[in-house]
C-alpha cells in the first residue's frame, strides 16, 4: 500500500505551485483588477467569464458553477484525479521528490493510477518512435514521405512506428516495471488468449497528446496487405483516454489558438501535420469522431477573448458530404456558437495533406484564409446539387435550403440568409421566397424560450456578503470592530454561518495581513462542504472597490452593518418600554430609556460615518 506523502511535501508541492501558473495551462486568463485572474470555467459550459483566480490566496472559484478551491482542488476535478494522484501531479510539474510516510521509500508501482499510465504512454511512443528508423519500418517512412513529411517533421510530431510483432510494445513496458493489467488497462495492450498482446502492430502511430503534451492515447494507421483491421485505429476508452474530448494537435496549438482567437478543425492526423508545417498552426482533429460539444468545451479554454469567446472555429470537411456535415453542424449545440463557425473547403475535395502535396504551403493557408460562414456554406452546398437553369430546378433548391433557413434561430440573421437566398437562386423575388420559407418555419415546432431570472438580492444581504468578503480578504481594514459584530448581525443563514468560522477562526483582529495562512484556517474551521464553498468564494470574489478606496469602503459596510444592529437594539429597546408601566418599573423603565438614548446617538454618528464614506 502507498504511503501518505507528508504534509510539509504537501505544503511544499502548494507553495511551488502558483494557482495562476497550474489554472493558465488549461484556461486562457486575463487580469480581472485587484490581483484577480478570470477566465472561461472549464467545469461548466459558458460565453463571458466567471471562473476567478486569486494567485494572492492560491484560490479559484467559479460564480456560475460554485466550483471552487486550491491549486489541488483543481487538478483533482479538471483531471479527474484523486488528491494523492493531483499531488504526485504538480510534484511532478515543480520537481519535487515527495517523500511518503510509513516505510519512507515506495516503489514507483503505487504512485497513482494516472501517473503511471502517463508514464507507460510516454515510455511507449518513445519505443514506437524509434521504432520508426528500423529497417522493418520502410513502409512507414514510404506512407510519411508520400505525403510529403520529412524525417524532421516525423519528429516534430514524434510519429512512430508499432513493430508487426504480438507483443513487442508489451514486453518493453513489463520489462520496465509496467504490469500486464496496467498495460491493457491503457489500452496499449488487449486480453490475447495467452497474456496480453500490443493492440497496434505494422502500424504507424500518432501519439495523441492531452493540452499539457502528456501522451494520453495512440492513432495508428494501417501499412501492410496482410493487415485486415480499420484505415485507422485508435486507443479506446481508457482512464487517460476520452475520445469525446480529444483532439489531436491541442499540446501544439493552444498558444496560437489563444493568441489568433481563431481554431481550425481538420479531419485527420496528416492533415494537422500539414496545416502546421504550412503555416496554420491552430489546427486540431477529432480522433475517428464527429467534432461535439466536449470538443467545443475544450476548444472554448484557449478561444477566450477579452471578456467574451469571440474566436472563429473553422473547419475543413472533405469529400463530397461537406455540405451535409456542415448542415448537421449548423444545428448542433442550439446554434450557440454559430455565428462563430466557418467552413473552409477546397473545390476539388482535396484535404489539407493532400492540397499542400498537390499545390504546396500557400495553398493550405489560402484555404484557410476563404472560410465562409458556416450557415453560407450549408445553404450554397445544397442549391449546388440542383440545376438552377430551370424553375422546377430552382424550386427544388428552394426547398431543399428553406429548412436551413427557417432553422436560424437569430431573426435578422435567417432574414438576411432568406435575401442571399434569392439571389442564389436567381428568383430576384423576395417575398416569395421569405413566403416558401415562412412556410416550412411554421411547420418547425419551436421550443420556448426559458430566460434564466437572476436571484432578487436584498441590499443588507449584500452588505453583509461585502463585509465578510472583507474579513476573508482584508481581515486588516475591519480588525476588532468586526469581531465584536454579534451574530445577529447577519440574516442570511449562509451568512450567519461564515461569520461563526470567522469567530471561530480567532477573529479578523488575529488574522494579520490575511493571505492563503488564513484562508486556510478558515477552512479548517468550516463545518462542511457548503460553508467551505463560501469561504472559497468569498476568498476569490472581488471586493467591490478600487484598491484605494477599500479602507473607506470597509468602514462604510462595517457602519451599514452596525446600524442594522442598532437600529435592531433600539426597536427592541422600544418595543420592551411600551410594555413596561413606567410608573411601577420606574427604574427598569428608566435604564431602557437611557440605552435608547445612546443607541440613537450611536446611530447618528454611524449614519455620519456611513454617508462620509460612501
Ligand atoms: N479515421 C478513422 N478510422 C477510419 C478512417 C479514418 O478513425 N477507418 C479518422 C482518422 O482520424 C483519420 C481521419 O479520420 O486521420 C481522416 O481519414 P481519411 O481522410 O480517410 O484519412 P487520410 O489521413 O486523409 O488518408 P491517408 O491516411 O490515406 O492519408
Ligand atoms: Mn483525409
Amino acid at each position: 500500500m502507498a504511503g501518505r506523502i507528508r504534509d510539509v511535501d504537501i505544503a511544499l508541492v502548494r507553495e511551488r505551485s502558483p494557482i495562476d501558473h497550474v489554472v493558465g495551462e488549461y484556461v486562457q486568463l486575463r487580469n480581472a483588477g485587484g490581483g484577480n485572474l478570470k477566465g472561461l470555467c472549464p467545469f461548466h459550459d459558458e460565453k463571458s467569464p466567471s471562473f476567478n483566480v486569486t494567485p494572492e490566496r492560491g484560490m479559484f472559484y467559479c460564480f456560475g458553477c460554485g466550483e471552487g478551491g486550491d491549486v489541488i482542488t483543481f487538478v483533482e476535478k479538471i483531471e479527474h484525479l484523486s488528491f494523492t494522484e493531483a499531488v504526485e501531479r504538480l510534484a511532478q510539474r515543480a520537481g519535487i521528490q515527495l517523500q511518503y510516510e510509513q516505510g519512507g521509500y515506495v516503489p514507483k508501482r503505487d504512485q497513482g493510477e494516472r501517473a503511471r499510465l502517463i508514464e507507460a504512454h510516454r515510455v511507449a511512443a518513445e519505443f514506437y518512435a524509434e521504432r520508426l528508423l528500423a529497417p522493418e519500418a520502410a513502409p512507414g517512412r514510404k506512407f510519411l514521405a508520400e505525403r510529403g513529411f520529412e524525417r524532421a517533421d516525423a519528429e516534430r510530431f514524434g510519429v512512430g512506428y508499432a513493430p508487426n510483432e504480438w507483443e513487442a510494445l508489451t514486453r518493453h513496458l513489463m520489462g520496465r516495471g509496467f504490469a500486464a493489467e496496467e498495460i491493457v488497462k491503457g489500452g496499449l495492450a488487449k486480453e490475447g488468449r495467452r497474456g496480453p498482446i500490443d493492440r497496434f502492430r505494422g502500424r504507424l502511430v500518432w501519439p495523441i497528446r492531452d493540452a499539457t503534451g502528456d501522451v494520453i492515447g495512440f492513432g495508428a494507421r494501417k501499412l501492410l496487405d496482410g493487415d485486415d483491421g480499420p484505415k485507422y485505429l485508435n486507443t479506446p476508452e481508457t482512464p487517460l483516454y476520452k475520445k469525446s474530448q480529444v483532439l489531436y494537435g491541442i499540446d501544439l496549438a493552444k498558444r496560437e489558438i489563444s493568441k489568433r482567437s481563431q481554431a481550425v478543425i481538420v479531419e485527420g492526423y496528416t492533415d494537422v501535420m500539414a496545416c502546421h508545417l504550412a503555416g496554420v498552426p491552430t489546427a486540431v482533429a477529432t480522433c475517428g469522431t464527429a467534432f461535439g460539444e466536449e470538443h467545443i468545451k475544450v476548444l472554448r479554454r484557449f478561444l477566450l477573448d477579452q471578456a467574451e469567446f469571440r474566436g472563429e472555429v473553422i473547419f475543413t470537411f472533405d469529400g463530397d458530404e461537406a455540405g451535409q456535415k456542415a448542415a448537421l453542424r449548423a444545428f448542433a449545440d442550439e446554434q450557440k456558437f454559430v455565428t462563430q463557425t466557418y467552413v473552409a473547403v477546397q473545390p476539388d475535395g482535396l484535404d489539407p495533406c493532400e492540397l499542400r502535396i498537390k499545390q504546396g504551403d500557400a495553398a493550405v493557408r489560402d484555404l484557410i484564409a476563404s472560410r465562409e460562414p458556416l450557415f453560407q456554406f450549408a445553404i450554397r452546398s445544397t442549391i449546388a446539387r440542383y440545376d438552377l437553369r430551370s424553375n422546377e430546378g430552382k424550386i427544388a433548391a428552394l426547398d431543399a435550403a428553406a429548412p436551413i433557413v427557417a432553422g436560424i434561430k437569430d431573426v435578422g440573421l435567417r432574414k438576411r440568409y432568406a435575401i442571399d437566398l434569392d439571389r442564389w437562386l436567381g428568383f430576384m423575388d423576395e417575398r416569395f421566397v421569405m413566403q416558401r420559407i415562412a412556410e416550412v418555419s411554421h411547420a418547425q415546432s419551436r421550443r420556448p424560450q426559458r430566460a434564466p431570472r437572476p436571484a432578487p438580492v436584498d441590499p443588507h444581504v449584500k452588505v453583509e456578503a461585502e463585509l465578510l468578503k472583507l474579513a476573508v480578504q482584508r481581515p486588516v481594514l475591519l480588525g476588532p470592530r468586526f469581531d465584536a459584530l454579534d451574530a445577529q448581525a447577519f440574516t442570511a443563514p449562509d451568512h450567519v454561518a461564515v461569520h461563526k468560522v470567522i469567530a471561530e477562526a480567532g477573529g479578523t483582529g488575529s488574522a494579520g495581513h490575511g493571505g492563503r495562512e488564513w484562508v486556510d484556517r478558515l477552512l479548517e474551521h468550516a463545518a462542511d462542504d457548503a460553508v467551505r464553498a463560501l469561504v472559497t468564494r468569498f476568498a476569490v470574489e472581488p471586493i467591490q472597490a478600487d484598491a484605494e478606496l477599500e479602507e473607506r469602503y470597509a468602514n462604510g459596510m462595517l457602519a451599514a452593518i452596525e446600524a442594522v444592529s442598532i437600529d435592531r437594539a433600539i426597536a427592541q429597546a422600544k418595543s420592551r418600554m411600551q410594555r413596561l408601566n413606567p410608573v411601577e418599573e420606574q427604574a427598569e423603565y428608566n435604564r431602557l430609556f437611557g440605552e435608547l438614548v445612546a443607541l440613537e446617538q450611536q446611530r447618528r454618528v454611524l449614519r455620519e460615518r456611513a454617508a462620509g464614506s460612501a
